[in-house]
């Protein structure tokens, strides 16, 4: 869609949804098909089990079901979006995009729909993203979707990286609001010469399929770990102290932070070098892994449907990820108490988290 920018204004969520495939593969799972332990697992990682998606289900399947939560939540229809900008390292097909499959499978035959390849920092790029494009009035009603079937670049055979990751999409509705509320600031980083530390080597124009690249398992995802997390650590504080200082807050002032959920012990070093307490910080990777661009969007819908964020909170997202790519974003949340009622299974729960009637 084609629109003259206007006067910049704010951005913000208004309906969150997340989907992970029923499928669990767990910790004694993975010791039968590779020279590993639960103990190792939870101990280097935080990890317990991941999903993964059925023979058949692509990453558009999964982004399908968190978005029409994430619009229902938002009480808006398909038809409504102007753009919908989906983060992933694992599309359909290279092309055409996911967004693209995704937009299709919606019917939200108005969107202009691109993918942002952006890694585990997907979702903190579209962020960024979406907010410039609301506030220059470019775009009303933003569909963000982070998704991810890691499962389908992972080596099975290779224990440093297939005890890692799993499966899920994350997705979130941003529309226009007053300034100096919802999305107050961004910043995102890449270094391009950190981009072996985790690579898909084969598949793309450098080494296209061939009978020797699948023989060399070069379209599953190679890792150096311990290099790249400490990186991970110092490029999640620097950042989110960025955002912070960009916003006119402070660590203190958080009252959520939703971390990429890459290693439990990341987020804890990240944690305790700003300085924030454990309660504030999101931890779901026991259940889900590393999910990469969809694991920031499945943490906040978890905790929108739990009642965990009310009006004027301030929460810092932050992520690390292939590329090497980093980032921060800080909102100020604006969803109403009622809306996120709504869209709790347990009846009552949000109304008793956020004090009746408001
Ligand atoms: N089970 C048992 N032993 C293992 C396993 C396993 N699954 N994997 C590795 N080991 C072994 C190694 O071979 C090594 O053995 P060695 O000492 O005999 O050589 C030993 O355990 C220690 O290996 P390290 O790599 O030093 O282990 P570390 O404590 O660093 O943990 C890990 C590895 C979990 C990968 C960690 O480095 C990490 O999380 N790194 C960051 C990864 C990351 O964040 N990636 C994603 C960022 S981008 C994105 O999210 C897509």
């Amino acid at each position: 869609m084609t629109r003259q920018p206007d006067l910049v204004r704010g951005a913000t969520i208004t309906g969150t949804g997340m989907y992970v495939p029923e499928r669990v593969l767990t910790n004694r799972d993975l010791e039968r098909m590779v020279e590993t332990s639960d103990e190792w697992i939870r101990e280097r990682t935080g990890i317990a089990e991941r999903r993964i998606g059925a023979p058949g289900q692509a990453s558009s399947d999964l982004a399908l079901i968190a978005s029409q939560r994430a619009l229902e939540a938002a009480g808006l229809e398909a038809g409504e979006i102007d753009q919908i900008i989906l983060a992933t390292t694992t599309p359909d097909r290279i092309l055409p995009s996911c967004a693209c499959t995704l937009q299709a499978k919606l019917g939200a035959k108005r969107a202009a729909a691109y993918d942002v390849f952006a890694a585990c920092t997907g979702f903190i790029y579209g962020m960024g993203i979406a907010r410039g494009v609301i506030g220059t009035g470019l775009a009303d009603n933003v569909l963000l979707v982070g998704v991810e079937m890691l499962s389908r670049i992972v080596d099975y055979g290779d224990r440093n990286t297939c005890v890692l990751f799993g499966d899920g999409a994350g997705a979130a509705v941003i529309r226009p609001c007053a300034p100096g509320d919802g999305i107050l600031s961004v910043t995102i980083h890449s270094d391009g010469v950190l981009g072996d530390l985790l690579e898909v080597p084969a598949g793309g124009s450098l080494q296209p399929a061939s009978e020797q690249t699948v023989r060399e398992h070069g379209h599953f995802i190679k890792m150096r770990g311990r290099e790249l997390f400490k990186v991970a650590v110092r490029g999640m504080e620097e950042s989110l102290r960025t955002a912070l200082d960009d916003a006119g807050l402070t660590p203190e002032s958080l009252d959520l932070v939703i971390p990429h959920q890459a290693n439990q012990r990341i987020i804890d070093a990240t944690r305790e070098r700003l300085g924030v307490p454990a309660e504030k910080v999101i931890l779901n990777i026991e259940r889900y892994g590393n999910t990469s661009s969809a694991s920031i969007p499945i943490s906040l819908d978890e905790v929108v449907r739990a009642g965990r964020l009310k009006p004027g909170d301030n929460v810092g997202f932050v992520a690390f990820g292939g590329g090497a790519t980093w980032g921060a974003t800080v909102s100020r949340w604006t969803m109403p108490a009622p809306v996120a009622a709504k869209v709790v299974a347990a009846p009552g729960a949000v109304a008793a988290a956020h004090g009746a009637g408001s």
